[in-house]
């Protein structure tokens, strides 16, 4: 087998939901079981959560809770490696080498970053990006971000990061760090490539299917949770707003339809277009009350996988314990030719 490496993040912030499911964990599941890769590392960013403000008690929980979710969401230990990013103090080292490298010009292109900065940014009328950039009075590591995100991935000497959308622009950056760093000091970092699954790169709110399902979303009728119950998943589906017309049709002008016709799709493992087939002249109500089960169902073996590995301490920790010991050794080594190219230390 050829080596080849996948690695990808999640931060253990807010609840994690079926756009995180759909957009990175399925994704990943594909590709663990397309056996075409040798190595697969799948990390829990906790260093990247604390850019706001996290609860110390809450982020603790949410470190397990997201590493259980990850199993119970068919990341196989058997087959991957899974961690927590503090575990493993390299990726903070190579993200200061990195915050040395970058230029603050190409962080403050990043979209994440400028929609981020918004609240931070104690102003209503920004004329200007240089205006927008004297005024941010958030913390700096919000603005360096994608250092870290790069250090997490050049690493490992990844080929292949499966994300959502949204995180497309980091991976960019981090192929143009790589790219200099070879230039500058000598073939060491793999170029990673961006992989994203198509239709479903962008799940969106069920309120609003013209912004992104979101775990910071105020509303909670805009997004599903995996560990929401039958009931609230029921409710949510029921209240999701809909386009004119009646029709269930994967088109650009019908938003709100398209994107439930996606999760219906990936979640039931059919094709769109067989289920734009199976709802024809059949409109709307039936349409989302089949959604409904599809949902419930699909998340109720997620969920039920979910609760035994949480309980079972013992198995977590066993994974966790072995994805670092895994992630250190690789890392090490990889940062021991950083520094000598560098010439840091002795
Ligand atoms: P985050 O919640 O920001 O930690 O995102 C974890 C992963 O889920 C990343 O790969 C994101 O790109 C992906 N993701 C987040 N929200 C969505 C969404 N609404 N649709 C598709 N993928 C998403
Ligand atoms: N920035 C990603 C997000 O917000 C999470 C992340 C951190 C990540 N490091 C990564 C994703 C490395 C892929 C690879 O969703």
């Amino acid at each position: 087998m050829v080596k080849k490496t996948i690695f990808s993040g999640i931060q253990p912030s807010g609840d994690l939901h079926v756009g995180n499911y759909i957009g990175m964990i399925r994704q990943s599941v594909n590709l663990q079981e397309s056996g075409e890769f040798s190595d697969l590392i799948f990390c829990v960013v906790d260093l990247h959560a604390i850019t706001v403000f996290q609860d110390p008690k809450v982020l603790r929980e949410k470190n397990l809770e997201l590493s259980a979710l990850y199993l119970a969401g068919g990341i196989d230990p058997n087959k991957s490696k899974l961690f927590i990013q503090s575990e493993n103090p390299d990726h903070t080292y190579l993200a200061w080498i990195f915050d040395c490298f970058l230029n603050m010009g190409q962080l403050f292109r990043m979209t994440q970053f400028k929609e981020k900065a918004q609240k931070f940014i104690k102003a209503d009328n920004l004329s200007s990006l240089a205006e927008a950039r004297a005024l941010f009075e958030g913390p700096v590591g919000l603005f360096n971000y994608p250092a870290l995100m790069a250090a997490d991935i050049l690493l490992y000497d990844t080929n292949v990061v499966p994300v959502g959308e949204d995180q497309r622009q980091h991976v960019e950056l981090t192929r143009d760090i790589a790219e200099k760093f070879n230039k500058q000091f000598g073939e060491i970092f793999v170029l990673p490539e961006t992989r994203v699954d198509r239709d479903a790169a962008r799940i969106m709110s069920l309120q609003n299917p013209l912004s992104k399902m979101s775990k910071s979303d105020k509303d909670p009728l805009g997004t599903i949770n995996i560990l929401n119950t039958p009931d609230e998943i029921r409710e949510k589906i029921k209240k999701a707003v809909t386009d004119s017309g009646s029709e269930v049709v994967f088109k650009e002008d019908k938003p709100a339809i398209s994107n439930l016709l996606v999760i219906y799709s990936r979640l039931s493992g059919k094709p769109v277009e067989e289920i734009e087939k199976q709802y024809q002249g059949i409109g709307y109500g039936q349409f989302k009350s089949d959604l409904a089960e599809v949902v419930v169902g699909s998340l109720k073996k997620i969920q039920e996988k979910y609760q035994v590995i949480k309980k079972d301490e013992g198995y977590l920790n066993k994974v966790l314990n072995e994805g670092r010991d895994f992630s250190l050794e690789k890392s090490s080594q990889k940062i021991k030719e950083i520094k000598r190219l560098m010439g840091l230390g002795r």
